[in-house]
């Protein structure tokens, strides 16, 4: 018979954090808050999160990021802790406001627990949170056929997965698979996700260099630069290198917000059918409206061969990414469609969340909202830029995927740290405080937008 696992614990001799008693107490503990209702949460235990959070970061999870986010927020006051959110206002813990200028990155699209979003997902955790991995589940294919009514050209094929990483690794895949080659080019400073395939297209030494080696065959050239990619994949053709794919972020995010030339994207599609390499457009951040087009490729009407997707698919309420192709590239994976598989991407609650998510897309014209409201706030902080020249250098972007540029970091960050303590919630690029990204739900409504700008200008008067 089988000891109980304490006695079995007992008997090694090698120090063990194990004690089940705890296990047990402390995550009931946590359901039970989790299930009371926010009008009925005491001082004492919202005081309790907010210190246990700060202890498990640093005993559980990483201490750097206290550390980042002291730099950050330029406070010793860590009770800063993540709570609750509606639309565009989020709140920590003890239950102070902020204005949600970051978007959670560009997962909050459609804003923080859209009610029609999170409905769906419930009246879907109601029926079947999962499926049974054998049937035919009817939301992923229904899903599947919305998306390639949405996407544009002859899109029609797709897969789901739970993270923008995962999307691109599997675009990567089925690029090599179609092309039977195994080289990618990709952009220098451009961000795909950091599992090992998206990695190795990452256009930043900082989180390469230490792992590598990682894919062999990529190489990364100047965002914007069509002529660069040619000239790569000619002298590839010439010393006999496959090259599968050319992967870029139709405008850089991470970067902060970087548009390429207007004849840049029609220039890849190109140039990739000459040599007979697929065009990737990793849609992960600028898909559903972000960049004030449905997708970032609409603005130069381009059909990628693969889109990768994730962040807003999901709605801002669940995880969930996919990648998409056109059927004469998809065909490669029929003869055996295990090649790519995943127990929970594109689950039934996911999609449910993502189908609602792209009601509201169309229905709220986000796309329209963010070209809008994205216009604005260019203007107005152009505006402000003549009055503080010494502060801010000026702000480039399309839609509400936008960044402010500093003179420098150090500028950069007094900015955020000073929106923070305004009660703005914004953050530099995760290296970089240079350029301060400005992504917030695209149905964010103008009085927040200028309460934000008002505490913009405040923090700029209070730095000069
Ligand atoms: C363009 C792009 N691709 C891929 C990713 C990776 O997505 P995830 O963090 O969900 O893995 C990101 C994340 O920021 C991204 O911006």
């Amino acid at each position: 018979m089988t000891k109980p696992l304490e006695t079995q614990d007992a008997m090694t001799k090698a120090p063990s954090n194990r004690d089940i008693n705890i296990a047990l107490n402390e995550a009931k503990k946590m359901v039970d808050l989790i299930k009371t209702p926010e009008v009925d949460v005491t001082d004492e235990e919202r005081q309790w999160v907010a210190e246990s959070t700060y202890q498990n970061f640093a005993d559980h999870i990483n201490k750097g990021f206290l550390e980042y986010r002291k730099s950050v927020t330029e406070t010793e006051d860590f009770a800063l802790t993540d709570w609750q959110g509606e639309g565009s206002i989020l709140k920590d813990v003890m239950g102070r406001e902020y204005i949600d200028m970051l978007g959670g990155f560009g997962l909050y699209s459609p804003g923080i627990r859209h009610p029609k979003i999170v409905a769906a997902a419930k009246a879907q955790l109601d029926r079947s949170p999962q499926y049974s991995q054998e049937m035919l589940d009817p939301l992923r294919a229904h899903l599947a056929k919305v998306i390639a009514k949405l996407t544009p050209g002859d899109i029609q094929y797709g897969f789901f997965a739970n993270s923008g990483t995962e999307a691109v690794d599997g675009a990567m895949k089925l690029a090599k698979l179609y092309t039977g080659k195994s080289g990618f080019i990709s952009t220098l400073k451009g961000f795909h996700g950091k599992s090992l395939g998206a990695l190795s297209l990452l256009g930043k030494a900082v989180y390469r260099q230490p792992l590598l080696p990682l894919l062999d065959g990529v190489r990364q050239v100047p965002f914007g630069d069509a002529d660069a990619v040619e000239q790569v994949l000619k002298y590839a053709e010439e010393v006999g290198d496959g090259i599968a794919g050319v992967v870029v972020e139709p405008i850089q995010g991470e970067a902060g917000a970087i548009e390429p030339p207007d004849d840049y994207w029609p220039r890849l599609r190109e140039i990739c059918d000459k040599y007979g390499v697929l065009l990737i457009a990793d849609e992960v951040q600028t898909g559903f409206g972000r960049t004030g087009k449905i997708f970032g490729v609409d603005h130069w009407d381009v059909t990628p061969d693969i889109m990768c997707f994730g962040k807003a698919l999901g709605g801002g309420v669940i995880a969930m990414s996919g990648f998409f192709s056109t059927a004469k590239v998809w065909k490669c994976m029929e003869p055996n469609p295990f090649m790519h598989t995943t127990t929970t991407g594109g689950n039934p609650v996911a999609c449910a969340a993502a189908l609602a998510q792209i009601s509201v897309l169309l229905e709220e014209d986000l796309a329209g909202q963010a070209a809008e409201k994205g216009d604005y706030i260019k203007k107005k902080v152009l505006e402000m830029q003549k009055k503080y020249p010494q502060i801010i250098d000026g702000i480039r972007g399309r839609g509400l995927l936008l960044g402010m540029e500093f003179p420098n970091d150090e500028i950069g960050y007094k900015v955020a740290s000073g929106l923070f303590s305004r009660g703005v919630l914004t953050a530099g690029t995760l290296t970089n405080a240079q350029t301060i990204r400005i992504e917030p739900a695209l149905n964010i409504p103008y009085e927040l937008i200028d309460e934000m700008l008002k505490r913009l200008e405040e923090t700029f008067e209070s730095l000069v």
